[in-house]
């Protein structure tokens, strides 16, 4: 099998149905929890996000979660609450999902991208150090696949430069770092429930904190920025005021119930990735050209990608790469297009190709292979086989 020709070039596929390169694993009793919340009293917001948002509060070791529609949404409110606005500059990576960025743009505030460093590919503290101005409020960093920025450095320049730190990690829930679970770090952290995710709500996402008056914030505005109780008013049980533009945010207990069922699951989530990761790595250690993803030594990340890079050493540059893997029936993505190479950041704030040499060039050689919980051993070997031939093919 591995020595016969790849499907790209006339060969018969590895597989016969697509491997997708992410997936949500559901259970019987997960679907049975989310039967039940349509039984209760409240399928929005009700008790059970509270349950939910109480249980990932202490899973992460912080005093506040705060639950929101999606990943994207509760950077909207965490860029909010820290207060980003007009004229501020918020510094960010550019490997990343546009959302990151949006903790700044929906708040009127300026992305400003630096650097990152390629063996982790996330932000470089000494990139973030050289961006800073007076005008600089911010900074986003972002955990890659579920590695861990270098947390340490990073929160040293927020330090410094007296700048609040929201934490995307949207790749990295389960994962801990010195031991201390990603995402307890200050001043916020995000997590994204989408389906390929670490768990998943269908759509949803998470605030987590340790501050009482940004959870304040986050929770008002989370829920149209309402005032229930306005002093004057207390004979008035109706009397409910906005007090600034506020959203309507909420994710709803039926999301909740199903959040809280996986989360009975993270152990074996994160251990089934890891095995995955592990016959990975095995397999392509000996594979010239191809870079696996960096293995962190103060901590134990729970993976969210299988990002290899594929150098010129393969025989092959990654557009090929994707194609034939595709021919094969093995779904890859690439993680992610450079935010400086999209036309909205081009035309709104003046970016340009060539800007980030080091984003640039990993991005050059990223491709995602599939990586899920419900990838049986098969499906593993399937894309070490698609990879193999692909390599014979062309050594
Ligand atoms: C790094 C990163 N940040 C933010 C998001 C947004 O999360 P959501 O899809 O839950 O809105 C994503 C989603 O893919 C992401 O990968």
């Amino acid at each position: 099998m591995i020595n016969d020709i790849p499907a790209l070039y006339s060969g018969t596929p590895v597989r016969e149905t697509v491997l997708g390169y992410g997936s949500q694993s559901i259970s019987e009793a997960e679907k049975a929890a989310v039967g039940d919340a349509l039984e209760g009293d409240y399928i929005t917001r009700g008790p059970t996000v509270e349950e939910f948002e109480a249980r990932v509060a202490e899973l992460v070791g912080v005093d506040h979660a705060v639950a929101s529609t999606s990943g994207t949404t509760a950077l909207h409110l965490a860029g909010a609450a820290a207060g980003f606005g007009p004229g501020d500059e918020v510094i960010t990576t550019p490997l990343t999902f546009a959302s990151t960025a949006h903790a700044a743009t929906y708040n009127d505030a300026t992305p400003v991208f630096a650097d990152i460093d390629p063996r982790r590919r996330t932000l470089d503290p000494d990139a973030v150090r050289e961006r800073v101005t007076d005008d600089t409020e911010g900074l986003i960093p972002m955990h890659y696949g579920g590695h861990p920025a270098d947390i340490d450095a990073l929160l040293s320049v927020a330090d410094d430069h007296d700048l609040t730190v929201v934490w995307d990690a949207c790749h990295a829930f389960g994962g801990t770092w010195h031991d201390e679970p990603i995402g307890a770090q200050r001043d916020m952290a995000i997590f994204s429930f989408h389906p390929v995710k670490n768990i998943t709500t269908g759509e949803g996402g998470m605030v987590v904190t340790d501050d009482d008056d940004l959870a304040a914030r986050l929770r008002r505005l989370r829920s149209f920025d309402m005032n229930y109780d306005p002093d004057g008013h207390e004979d008035e049980p109706w009397y409910q005021v906005t007090e600034g533009i506020g959203y309507n945010y909420n994710l709803t207990d039926l999301q909740a119930a199903l959040g809280l069922a996986q989360l009975e699951r993270l152990d074996a989530f994160k251990q089934r990735r890891d095995e995955v990761r592990d016959r990975y790595d095995a397999a392509f250690a000996d594979i010239v050209g191809i870079r696996t993803p960096p293995n962190p030594l103060d901590a134990d990340p729970m993976y969210h990608l299988y990002a290899i890079e594929v150098s010129d050493a393969f025989g092959c540059d990654r557009g090929e790469f994707v194609n034939a893997m595709h021919a094969e029936n093995v779904g890859v993505q690439v993680h992610y297009v450079p935010l400086h190479y999209h036309p909205y950041f081009q035309e709104k704030f003046g970016y340009e190709p060539g800007e980030f040499p080091e984003s640039e060039a990993v991005y050059e050689r990223l491709v995602s292979l599939p990586f899920h919980a419900e990838m049986d051993d098969s499906d593993v070997d399937d894309v070490v086989t698609a990879v193999q031939r692909l390599s014979t093919y062309h050594q």
